[in-house]
């Protein structure tokens, strides 16, 4: 059968963004910027995406284009005869499956916080209300699985359209509706009185707070968000590269790429900060921002039942586009391997990922007695650290390795189906660099994960 395609280049942008942007970028990357002091973190952020990010995936796109296959074939479909760079394929079906069981949760819980807002649930709380109500969502076991179902069932129903008419169709508008809801916040936010704080904070460098927080660390959280935000390593990009024709070069495409994902992650920024002085409050509040911190603003401003419907579904949507794209590469993982139809891709995929859900959601219930990673650690934080501090990065290093050396597809391959179509080349004399210098830095997060979550944490 001929293998379906995108029916337009917007399409293939808009959806390889989509996968891309996340909460990584409407979440993580603002409670983490404001962790790690502001603006000197997002400047060391933009580096590695640069010098870590793009190459990668690059990488991802070409081998998905050159094997016209998902993580499932494509490694069996390129390297040489007798070797076992296929047996990739289980850390990227795992690296998937990972990933959805707990964004599937955090999924929900900005559609439990979408409905929250419409129905003007916050309105006259006051702050220790507001903060209670976090917590007593974490106490409703019901509540939550209902809203991972609910997340889960859109993203399965949206594949089983198909590339085009589902997933092609849907992600363009949510991405286009997500950008607009985007511009209407960030003016909001930015005209509030005493923005000016949140700007400066976030824009004026001040490599000070670097060293407040130890220069290891702050590096360490910059590269690994760059690996978060683009999903790399686990082949989510790739099966985007085998949708499309050989019309454009996959450097070009993957800087817009890579802008697009940068600027959502940089506006969520503008919208929170500016937010958080204006009201007075601490914008280091981590994982707790959006639901508790934000809630709070929005109840300050005027208008905020408005301004709030619209931060929750623009984060609902950003989350959607990445739980869309990564579901159909679990779906055509299995039609590859296994060689089903893609409605029984759908059906079997989806119990396995609604019930590997399950645990995330219990984790803050039934099962919150479960402390994985020591002190208060919940399954959630388990997961995350295996997806984001190991098979991004050790399916990265997979991915770096086939790419550059002869062992591999080799450098040649990759440079010629990369620049293949118009477009930006890519620039060959970082071959040195790839070969020998990025595989260390990429071993060295990986390493640096252990150390910082089982040693230096003393958890
Ligand atoms: N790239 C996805 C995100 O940023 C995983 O949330």
């Amino acid at each position: 059968m001929q293998r379906e395609k995108f029916s337009s280049r917007l399409g293939f942008l808009l959806i390889s963004a989509g996968c891309a942007v996340g909460l990584g970028n409407v979440w993580r990357f603002p409670y983490i910027t404001g962790q790690y002091g502001g603006a000197a973190f997002v400047l060391i952020y933009l580096f590695f995406l640069v010098i870590l990010g793009l190459p990668i995936m690059i990488m991802e796109f070409a081998v998905g284009r050159a094997s016209q296959k998902s993580a499932a074939r494509s490694f069996e479909q390129l390297e040489p005869k007798g070797s076992k760079w296929h047996w990739y394929k289980y850390l990227s079906i795992a690296g998937n499956y990972l990933l959805m069981m707990f964004y599937t949760t955090i999924g929900g819980w900005m559609l439990i916080y979408f409905y929250k807002m419409v129905t003007g649930v916050f309105e006259n709380r006051t702050p220790q209300q507001i903060e209670m109500t976090f917590g007593e969502l974490m106490g409703q076991p019901i509540v939550m699985t209902i809203a991972m179902l609910l997340v889960v069932i859109i993203g399965l129903v949206v594949c089983s359209f198909g590339l085009q008419k589902g997933i092609e169709r849907v992600n363009k508008v949510m991405m286009c509706s997500l950008f607009v809801i985007m511009l209407i916040l960030v003016i909001r936010a930015v005209t509030l009185d005493g923005a000016i704080e949140g700007l400066k904070f976030y824009l004026l460098p001040d490599f000070s707070k670097i060293a407040e927080n130890g220069l290891g660390n702050v590096i360490f959280a910059a590269m690994g968000q760059a690996f978060f935000t683009l999903s790399l390593g686990i082949g989510a990009l790739a099966i985007f590269g085998s949708y499309i024709s050989k019309d454009r070069s996959l450097t070009g495409e993957s800087i817009n790429i890579l802008v697009l994902d940068t600027l959502v992650a940089i506006i969520a920024g503008l919208i929170i900060f500016p937010s958080c002085f204006a009201f007075d409050i601490n914008p280091g509040e981590g994982p707790k921002l959006v639901f508790i911190t934000l809630p709070n603003i929005f109840n300050q401003m005027s208008g905020g039942r408005i301004w709030g419907t619209l931060f929750f579904i623009f984060m609902t949507f950003a989350a959607l586009t990445t739980i869309i794209a990564v579901f159909e590469n679990i779906i055509s993982f299995f039609m590859d391997l296994k060689g089903w139809s893609r409605k029984k891709a759908i059906l079997i995929n989806g119990i396995a990922i609604i019930i590997l859900s399950l645990p995330c959601v219990l984790g803050y219930n039934l099962l919150s007695g479960i402390h994985p990673l020591g002190g208060q650690s919940t399954i959630l934080d388990l997961e995350d650290f295996l997806v984001s501090n190991n098979i991004l990065p050790i399916g990265s290093l997979i991915y770096l390795l086939f790419c550059v050396s002869r062992y591999g597809w080799g450098f040649d391959n990759f440079i010629k189906e990369t620049d293949s179509g118009k477009g930006i080349k890519f620039p060959k004399w970082t071959k040195v660099y790839l070969t020998y210098l990025l595989p260390v830095i990429i071993l060295v997060i990986f390493v640096q994960g252990y150390l910082s979550k089982f040693i230096f944490s003393g958890g």
